[in-house]
């Protein structure tokens, strides 16, 4: 009996994926992914072209967004029903190839988390309340990890209080990097990307959105009491490598929509681990167990949170819409 081969995607099945790419959380809302189609197999693309010089020169932060479109892609392709295997090809441009399968159930838990996917986004304010059950927080912890990442919760929130303020204060006053941020904020709603004024929010945790010149910074006792009304987790790598970066996206991403399945709101921050010697700062100060990527911040929230736009899903596909995307 001779296998018969899987069968390729629909134009509404590949519509279906560029949705769920174009959702996931990237930095400064740049979006910096796009997809290749190819029968059975889907490339996802690395835009280098998407250079934030001043926030992430080496682009850390944009292999983490990739990750995160990563396991968006995944899960879109799961809740097809169709198996998923992931390679990681030896190209520069594509970070990952899905290789999709022949017919599958779909699981309970993806068809949760790709429902996520729509109602994720980033929470900047203050939450209702943080007293997050135990089993919920280690579900989260559970969503992030796999081999060489771990999610932990840090301890000496004294310390991290202190390494953030400092961090605030130097970004505050950093002209070229406010000069890109302001450029990032400024026009969300011609083009479809950057992150628009109303998602910012200095009220609730300074640190908790994209320090601006008028950021207020606390001192370091009442930063640390604020931080510890807050549930926070750090994301971390046993090394600090492009495919690392990608792993801590790909398991930020998991651990973000797991927050949204159970009602929880958070916002992510990396914008003061770009300072030189900050993350050396932070293993040695928190004792974490490998290489700090991400902080993500949870609780329940007080108010709605508004969607953050997205370039047109045409601009996903390198070779121009497909299948009639906009
Ligand atoms: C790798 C990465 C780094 C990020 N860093 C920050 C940050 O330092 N501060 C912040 O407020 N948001 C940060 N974000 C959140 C993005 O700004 C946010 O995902 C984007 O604006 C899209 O909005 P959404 O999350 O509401 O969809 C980061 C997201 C990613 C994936």
């Amino acid at each position: 009996m001779t296998a018969t081969a899987p069968a390729a995607l629909t134009s509404e099945q590949i519509g279906a994926l560029a949705r769920a790419v174009s959702r996931a959380p990237s930095v400064h809302n740049s979006q910096p992914w796009q997809l290749l189609v190819r029968g059975t197999e889907v490339d996802l693309l690395e835009r280098r072209d998407v250079v934030l010089r001043r926030h992430d020169p080496f682009g850390r932060d944009r292999l983490l967004s990739c990750g995160a479109a990563l396991t968006n892609l995944e899960l879109a392709v799961r809740v097809l029903g169709r198996d998923c295997h992931i390679e990681f090809p030896d190209r520069d441009d594509a970070v990952a190839t899905v290789a999709i399968g022949r017919p599958r159930a779909v699981s309970a838990r993806d068809f949760s988390l790709y429902h996520a996917i729509g109602r994720r986004r980033s929470h900047r304010h203050a939450f209702f309340h943080s007293r997050v059950p135990a089993g919920v927080r280690a579900a989260l912890v559970a969503a992030g990890e796999t081999t060489g990442v771990h999610v932990v919760a840090p301890a000496h929130l004294d310390k991290l209080a202190e390494l953030l303020g400092f961090a605030t204060r130097v970004l505050r006053e950093d002209r070229g990097y406010q000069r890109e941020l302001a450029m990032w904020t400024a026009h969300t709603r011609v083009t479809g990307d950057g992150v628009p004024e109303d998602a910012m929010n200095e009220e609730a945790l300074p640190v908790a959105g994209l320090i601006r010149t008028g950021t207020p910074v606390p001192d370091d006792v009442v930063l640390a009491e604020r931080l510890a009304d807050e549930n926070l987790l750090v994301v971390c790598t046993d090394g600090d490598t492009e495919a690392e970066h990608l792993a801590a996206g790909a398991a930020l991403e998991r651990v973000w929509l797991t927050a949204t399945a159970k009602a929880l709101v958070g916002s992510v921050i990396t914008q003061p681990l770009h300072l030189t010697g900050f993350r050396a700062r932070l293993v040695s100060e928190l004792s974490l167990p490998g290489v700090p990527q991400a902080i993500f911040r949870f609780g329940y929230p007080a108010v709605p949170t508004a969607p953050s736009p997205r370039l047109p899903l045409g601009e996903l596909f390198p070779d121009g819409p497909t299948g009639g995307l906009r």
